[in-house]
């Protein structure tokens, strides 16, 4: 069990918040979307509501590899934020080794621009926790990663997770879906998906596949795919859990393809895929039969475009599919992994049940696997259980 922040004491304390403020950038370090910093607006004013003496705000940005990377520096988030609480921030020039400046809410610069965040090292997390008298994470985005700032940091301090930890744990919780359950998955590789893949076999009613792995799945079948990069490791892996879940696994019936990004697409039948071909879609008998399966569905969960959706030619799967799920919100459940797939539907501005933040942490949850900062928090809740915090 972990605590929630509406159990913690804050008025008059130093309050360490973890965030997950990794937002897109452009090419100049730009926020493309900051649906993240918004997301962490709740817990924040809540923080505050409280009259804690200061918040002390810290995340990551990208992957700097412990090299200070000038785009990556949390100048235009520190902006961005304040904008969003009209109010004034001070964002510092390190996140440790620093006096902390006396303002009411504070940035601190980029975690991930020390290697030993990463370590999960005990004496960073040490160092941070002497700002504060209490730690709150709300970083579900990284959940999934064990390091010093959502992990180590837990053995020093009272913790708490904040509103957005609570939601994406209550409604990424597919123990007992409404039926039929129906996932949609459209990723590049089975490597990187197997445990997500079994776990949502084990649970679904259908699987409905499309995207890059659907190629390496048509393979297994015996087709021809054409020059789609398929993963030849994991043709037996495909071959086997099409043999043991047949009634439901469902592949494309036809795909886009073209002989390469730029040139024009064709659909084809997916035994007509000629053999000089790429494969950048599922055609649209494809997206009939997805269609109806999930108009008779109760709950969805989907993760991954279908096609290759930053080209504008293979768009379409993706967009018919996110617009009959938006239209149904009342009838069917949908749950919609982060990363690339919360891209590509944020972009329609559509209503789901439920957006995650988190691309990896999303996925290893819903697979059962253990989230590395929750646990913490749990082995946290009951370590502080009893002790007196004095000032
Ligand atoms: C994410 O964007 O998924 C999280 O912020 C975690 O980032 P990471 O994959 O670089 O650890």
């Amino acid at each position: 069990m972990i605590r929630f922040l509406t159990k913690a004491k804050l008025k008059d304390k130093r309050v360490l918040l973890r965030l997950d403020l990794n937002v897109p950038l452009d090419k100049k370090g730009n926020i493309t979307d900051d649906t993240r910093i918004k997301k962490s607006i709740p817990t924040i004013k809540y923080i505050l509501s409280k009259k804690p003496t200061q918040l002390i705000i810290m995340s990551h940005l990208g992957r700097p590899k412990a090299k200070i990377i000038p785009k990556l520096k949390l100048i235009n988030v520190a902006r961005r934020l304040q904008k969003l609480l009209k109010q004034n921030i001070i964002k510092t020039r390190d996140c440790i080794n620093i006096k902390i400046p006396n303002s009411k809410i504070v940035l601190l610069e980029n975690l991930r621009f020390h290697k030993q965040e990463k370590e999960n090292n005990r004496a960073f997390a040490k160092k941070l926790t002497d700002y504060a008298d209490i730690y709150i994470n709300d970083a579900f985005g990284t959940a999934h990663r064990k390091h010093a700032s959502n992990n180590a940091i837990t053995k020093f301090l009272p913790s708490y997770a904040g509103f957005l930890i609570k939601q994406e744990l209550e409604k990424l919780n597919l123990k007992k879906p409404k039926k039929p359950f129906i996932a949609i998955l459209g990723c590049a590789k089975i490597s990187d998906k197997i445990d997500l893949i079994k776990a949502l076999l084990n649970k679904v009613d259908k699987l409905l596949i499309g995207g890059l792995i659907s190629f390496t799945f048509l393979k297994a079948e015996g087709y021809e795919v054409g020059l789609t990069r398929v993963e030849t490791s994991k043709i037996r892996t495909a071959k086997a859990l099409l043999k043991k879940y047949k009634k439901k696994i469902i592949l494309p019936l036809d795909v886009k393809v073209a002989l390469n990004p730029n040139a024009k697409p064709q659909t084809t039948h997916i035994d007509k895929i000629q053999k000089n071909k790429i494969g950048y879609d599922i055609g649209p008998d494809s997206v009939k039969l997805f269609l109806e399966e999930l108009k008779k569905s109760k709950t969805v969960f989907w993760n991954g475009p279908l096609g290759f959706y930053e080209n504008k030619k293979y768009k379409n799967s993706t967009n018919q599919i996110a617009k009959l799920l938006s239209k149904n919100t009342k009838k069917i459940k949908t749950i919609i992994g982060g990363g690339d797939t919360a891209n590509a539907v944020r972009l329609l501005e559509k209503e789901f049940y439920h957006v995650s933040t988190g691309g990896g942490a999303s996925l290893e949850f819903i697979s059962g696997k253990e989230l590395p900062a929750i646990k913490a928090l749990e082995i946290n809740a009951k370590k502080f259980k009893f002790k007196i915090i004095t000032d």
